[in-house]
């Protein structure tokens, strides 16, 4: 997959417009505007339990930390049921934590309010998960654009964003196709594009090489580095796949409910 393009004067004269309404809009949630992951992210004593079926409490992250620069790629890793999603969930405000801190820049993501919270998400945050959640009944462009379409562009603009992208990616014939028709490495493209079209400052991806072939897998791998690199974003990818991890910059260990360095 070639690297992800920089954005065009077009996207950026939409953002800085869409900012100017923004902050009016967002007026009493200033601190949560215009962040950057310039100070990195802080991750401190996270701590997070929940009830099985049978009524008892598994602690899942048990005072879990670390910290990570803008640019760098990490690489979660840990057995299944470690608590690798549930560590993502908690970065990427999908879900609260019991205790601890998570500060990306100056964002406190767990003292954040609802509203702030889905601003952080749709501005910042690019999500990719194992099995892609894309919407099957919109076509492949539809389900890339979208998210640009409800962050900063208008229908045209995100259309073509999309266009170009999946162009990047080989996809460029398949873009008025419904993604119920393409093979799981394709679909899984088409979630790495949706998750990046937006030029978020933190990616997070859950096992997105998880049932795809070695190759395919590299592939994918290849444009989460890429896309760091060149936009100076902070990649997270929980992973099972030791040759997906051996790409990142770093390794994290996700045992007994806390973080260790490879
Ligand atoms: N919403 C939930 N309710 C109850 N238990 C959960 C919930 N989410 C996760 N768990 C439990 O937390 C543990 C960690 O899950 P998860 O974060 O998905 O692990 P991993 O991604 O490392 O496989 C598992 O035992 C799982 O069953
Ligand atoms: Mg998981």
């Amino acid at each position: 997959m070639s690297k992800v393009q920089s954005p065009t004067s077009n996207v950026q004269q939409h953002a800085s417009r869409d900012e100017a309404s923004d902050s009016q809009a967002h007026a009493g949630t200033a601190d949560v505007r215009h962040w950057t992951l310039d100070a990195g992210l802080t991750v401190t004593d996270l701590r997070k339990s929940f009830l099985s079926a049978s009524g008892e409490r598994i602690e899942v992250l048990r005072g879990a930390s670390f910290s990570a620069s803008a640019g760098e790629t990490l690489a979660i890793m840990g057995a299944s049921g470690a608590g690798k999603s549930t560590l993502l969930h908690l970065l990427g405000g999908l879900e609260a934590a019991d205790h601890g801190s998570i500060l990306a820049g100056k964002f406190a993501v767990d003292r954040a309010t609802p509203s702030a919270l889905a601003h952080f998400r749709n501005q910042s945050v690019g999500f990719v998960f194992q099995f892609h959640h894309l919407l099957p009944d919109l076509t492949t462009l539809e389900n890339v654009g979208l998210p640009l379409m409800i962050t900063r562009a208008t229908f045209g603009d995100a259309m073509r964003r999309a266009a170009r992208m999946l162009e990047e990616v080989h996809l460029g014939d398949r873009v008025s196709q419904l993604v119920a028709h393409l093979s799981g490495g394709e679909q899984q493209r088409v979630a790495v594009c949706r998750a990046l079209i937006t030029r978020p400052a933190l990616v997070l991806a859950d096992e997105p090489t998880g049932n795809l072939e070695a190759a395919m897998g590299d592939e994918i791998g290849r444009s989460l580095m890429s896309y760091a690199r060149d936009n100076g974003a902070l990649v997270i990818i929980a992973t099972h796949n030791r040759a997906l991890a051996a790409l990142c910059d770093r390794v994290l260990v996700l045992r007994a409910g806390r973080l260790t360095e490879e």
